[in-house]
């Protein structure tokens, strides 16, 4: 298919989890496909796409309040003679988008997350008149989104990167009692293993060294080898980690539950899957556990915690946590406390429970506004001592940074550890895209400070060194 030239622009703007800023780029190449161009600000944009976040209250509110600024800036447009369209994508958009159509009269379409395959003709269509499309159709949107995607980032203009996300699994099937992503998500799918690798491939003909794999529950992805076996995402780790250009695997966002042998064993066996991981836990409390349905307890999480660093020593531990939940005492909260400093969380977000629409703990006994942001601070103290010492523990050390851009200061390099803090060092901007040995000098709250040992890790040398 010939592609037209890009003869109008589009705007993304993009809230919320790392699944949505993958599908901002997917949504970009199919309407890439269609003869949009990407543009960085809404003023000059035909077409404003917002892909919105559902997951707290905070997040949601947050469309409305941007479409109303929207809103005179297309008044602003008509006014010129030009017409933009505004439409809604990600979560809000599959729960709320009736609601969004009769609140917001200046969106012309509402796009949920299982449609973006329809995107070009969704968008033509809203031309016309308004359009709500919130089906759920995954397995069909990455294969139609494969199709279109004819043209590498490259001929687009996209700046180069070096760390790319890949969409594998998609949906939850766990129901906890407070979340509303089975709802705007649907049920679980897993895209096949072909289609995972033929994107891997893609990413590194593009010069992507690290490869993030994206789930809600990353770690339920399955899949049929080669022999038509079942497969694990232990197992599509391995067969990622051969292709040519992929130095670097990781993997987020998982379920407790769902770490498997396999996978535990990927952490030991698989020198390219990183020693990091993101492991909620949302509670320290058996009681609260329950109440939320995460199907485990206090004392199942650490032993899997156990089993992972015996496998991988010195892997970083992240965590989410929930304040609040309604019900939670004082002795429950002292229980999430207690776990921050019992795993040794390299990092963690905490956030004040949020009762969301149609989630059966929305009708449940609240916990006091108040009694909820005191516990939150008390909480994020505690992360922040444990992050202090995990980043304190690493000075002294080696680690392999992949440099990704140039610092704020002039002569500085940033790029990520192993453990996917991020580290400065004092370095030549041709080191971006490699992979190079660093000590670690110094830690910050946030980051890591090192210098720069000599070598080059890794099958592929700089391009420099490659043409030399
Ligand atoms: N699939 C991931 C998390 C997805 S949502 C998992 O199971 O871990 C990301 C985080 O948002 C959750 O881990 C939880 O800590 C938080 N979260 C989800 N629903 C929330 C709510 N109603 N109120 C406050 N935080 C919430
Ligand atoms: Fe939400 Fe629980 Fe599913 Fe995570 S596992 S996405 S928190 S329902
Ligand atoms: Fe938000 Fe949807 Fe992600 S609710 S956290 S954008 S899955």
């Amino acid at each position: 298919m010939k592609t037209p030239d890009p003869t109008r622009k589009v705007h993304i703007r993009t809230y919320g989890c790392q699944m949505n800023v993958y599908d901002s780029e997917r949504m970009a190449d199919a309407l890439a496909v269609a003869g949009y161009a990407p543009v960085d600000s809404p003023e000059s944009a035909d077409l404003i796409l917002l892909n919105t976040c559902h997951i707290r209250e905070k997040a949601a509110e947050k469309v409305y309040s941007e479409i109303g600024r929207l809103r005179a800036l297309k008044i602003r447009a008509a006014a010129e003679g030009r017409s933009v369209t505004i439409g809604v994508a990600g979560c809000v958009a599959q729960a709320e988008g009736d609601e969004i159509m009769r609140r917001a009269p200046a969106v012309d379409l509402v796009v949920g997350p299982q449609s973006y395959q329809r995107l070009p003709d969704l968008v033509a269509a809203a031309g016309r008149g308004r359009v709500v499309a919130t089906d759920f159709a995954v397995a069909e949107k990455f294969d139609a989104l494969d199709r279109m995607t004819a043209r590498p980032r490259a001929a687009l203009g996209a700046t180069p990167r070096y760390a790319a996300f890949l969409t594998v699994q998609e949906g939850c099937d766990k129901f906890c009692a407070f979340c509303v992503v089975p709802y705007t998500r649907g049920a679980e799918v897993s895209r096949p293993v072909a289609a995972i690798v033929a994107e891997a491939t893609r990413l590194a003909a593009e010069g992507v060294r690290e490869v993030t794999l994206l789930g809600q529950n990353v770690n339920a992805w399955r899949g049929e080898g080669p022999d038509g076996n079942d497969l694990g995402l232990g197992r599509l780790l391995f067969r990622l980690a051969e292709i040519p250009g992929i130095d670097r695997l990781r993997y987020t966002t998982s379920h407790p539950n769902d770490m498997d042998d396999a996978l535990i064993a990927a952490h030991r066996d698989l020198d390219a899957l990183m020693p990091y991981l993101h492991l909620p836990v949302q509670s320290g409390s058996d009681r609260i556990l329950a109440a939320m349905n995460r199907r485990h307890r206090r004392a199942d999480y650490l032993h899997t915690i156990d089993r992972i660093r015996a496998a991988r020593p010195g892997l970083a531990l992240a965590g989410d946590f929930i304040v609040g939940f309604p019900g939670e005492t004082e002795e429950d909260f002292a229980d999430s406390l207690r776990i921050v400093d019992e795993v040794g969380y390299a990092s963690a977000f905490s956030f004040k429970y949020s009762p969301r629409p149609g989630t059966p703990a929305a009708a449940m006994e609240q916990v006091p506004e108040p009694v909820m942001a005191g516990r939150l601070a008390r909480l994020q103290a505690a992360i922040n001592a444990s992050q202090a010492r995990f980043n304190a523990s690493r000075v002294g050390e080696p680690a392999e940074v992949l440099f990704e851009r140039t610092g704020r200061h002039p002569g500085q390099i940033v790029g990520r550890s192993p453990w996917l803090s991020p580290v400065q060092v004092d370095g030549d901007p041709a080191l971006i895209g490699s992979i190079r040995p660093v000590t670690i000098t110094a830690a910050g709250p946030n980051s890591l400070f090192g210098t720069l040992a000599g070598g080059v890790r890794g099958p592929r040398p700089l391009m420099a060194e490659a043409a030399a």
